[in-house]
């Protein structure tokens, strides 16, 4: 059993300097916690922080408040917490909390201060020398706070006090830091790669004819839970037959049948960071005619896509080499059916290749990052090491397709694997996760 490994602290002290760094001079950051979202009258849903906040403190309370605060360079700047006083009566109720001496002692933060304090301790801060603020723009409630502190500061104007006029987005900073991951990161990126291809074996070998699609989300949770990935990253999509074909299918309420397949999308979280993998096997065990010439098609394509990753490549050219691999083989195969040259050019694929071919991944399952590098906006931006991405490509056939061949009718197949770009190629994070036809057989044979 792995204990949930935490990063060092030294990384995430690293990260606020360079963010610091990165901040115009005479600037303040404020970036705030998740805070609990109710999920039925006094009780909440499993707490998940803002993984921004994560990112620059590894402090895993609600609705605290990190302060940066730079000056005329970054030598003299300051890491200041806002956070939950210590409280008796509400840690008997509710759980331990870390209080402010410990904040400083074991998340090394220049100072911190009761979440009581803000006005008296945080305003100050903003005044004078800060002529920017910056926060995260999407945390609308945090920013109605912020902009009510800048509004009570400008009311104070006659007394010589000169609020920050500028409040710009933290995003195009610490976007591009999370997009590059450190070795500590990557540590935990396999770890949970691992424990989520155990995950996927689980289920390959707990499926079952009848049995209910939430049966084998348990045994996938039993396993992400068992190995230290306490909780999901993402709700798991185990869809069987034509639920396939719902990309974000959830309800997981159907029985499995035999002769169909049975599509898992599933990773668990560890440390904040998410594995993202999806496999899709028979529920009877045995991949029947079609079943396994869809799949292979899809498997081609995407370790195609996966072998031509390196430093220099770009999302746009894998999407190329895939699009062209499934037009041609879907041509081949009569599903598409046209002039070859015309589908090829119109990426006809698309019909059935009806998603992304891959995003970034980290602290969030579709993590932060640009994708782009050109005016157009297109996925042209050239992959460097340390970057992790998925590689997901599908086929999708629906039921009700009457365009097709009855006997394609109903099959849904995605493989998505989790992959970081190395100095020479590549490295696959997901390397226990059966994915073979002969493998997925043999493992649901035993
Ligand atoms: N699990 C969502 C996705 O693959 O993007
Ligand atoms: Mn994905
Ligand atoms: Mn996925």
């Amino acid at each position: 059993m792995i204990k949930n490994t935490l990063l060092p602290v030294a990384e995430f002290c690293q990260r606020r300097k360079t963010f610091i760094d990165q901040m115009p001079i005479n600037s303040i950051a404020l970036i705030a916690a998740g805070s609990e979202v109710t999920r039925s009258n006094d009780t909440e849903y499993p707490f998940c922080q803002n993984k921004h906040f994560y990112y620059l403190t590894g402090f895993n309370e609600p609705d605290a408040v990190l302060a940066l605060i730079k000056g005329n360079d970054s030598t003299a700047a300051q890491s200041v917490l806002f956070s939950r006083k210590k409280d008796t009566l509400q840690e008997i109720w509710h759980g331990r909390r870390v209080g402010q001496v410990q904040a400083i002692d074991v998340y090394k933060f220049d100072n911190c201060f009761s979440l009581d304090e803000v006005d008296e301790q945080l305003l100050p801060l903003m005044v004078g020398k800060a002529s920017v603020l910056i926060c995260q723009h999407e945390q609308s409630d945090f920013q109605q706070k912020v902009l009510s502190w800048l509004a009570q500061l400008r009311k104070s104007a006659r007394t010589g006090i000169k609020a920050p006029a500028a409040l710009i987005d933290c995003s195009d900073i610490i976007n591009e830091m999370r997009l590059h991951k450190s070795n500590a990161e990557l540590d935990i990126m396999r770890q949970v790669n691992v424990i989520s291809g155990a995950a996927h074996q689980r289920a390959m070998q707990q499926t079952q004819v009848g049995k209910f699609e939430y049966q084998i989300e348990a045994e996938l949770l039993h396993e992400f839970a068992t190995n230290g990935a306490r909780y999901p990253a993402y709700s798991s999509i185990v869809a069987g037959g034509d639920n396939a074909n719902i990309l974000h299918y959830t309800d997981n309420d159907e029985t499995l049948n035999n002769g169909d397949l049975l599509l898992i999308d599933a990773g668990g979280e560890l440390a904040g960071y998410a594995a993202d993998i999806t496999r899709t096997f028979p529920v009877n065990g045995k991949f029947s005619a079609e079943q396994n010439t869809i799949y292979q098609l899809v498997l081609d394509s995407q370790n195609l896509a996966i072998d031509a990753i390196k430093p220099g490549q770009t999302l746009a050219e894998l999407n190329r080499i895939v699009c062209n691999f499934l037009t041609q083989g879907l041509y081949d195969l009569g599903i598409l059916q046209g002039n070859l040259n015309v589908l090829l050019a119109q990426r006809a694929c698309k019909k059935y290749f009806i998603h992304g071919l891959g995003h970034w991944l980290g602290l969030d399952v579709h993590d932060v990052g640009d994708y782009h590098a050109s005016p157009q906006r297109e996925q042209l931006r050239a992959f460097v090491a340390g970057m992790v991405m998925t590689i997901e490509p599908g086929i999708y056939i629906p039921r009700t397709d009457k365009t097709v061949d009855e006997k394609w009718r109903g099959i849904g197949v995605r493989i998505e694997d989790n992959i970081l770009v190395t100095a020479t190629g590549f490295e696959n994070l997901t390397v226990n996760a059966p994915k073979t036809i002969a493998d997925i057989e043999a493992l649901m044979a035993q």
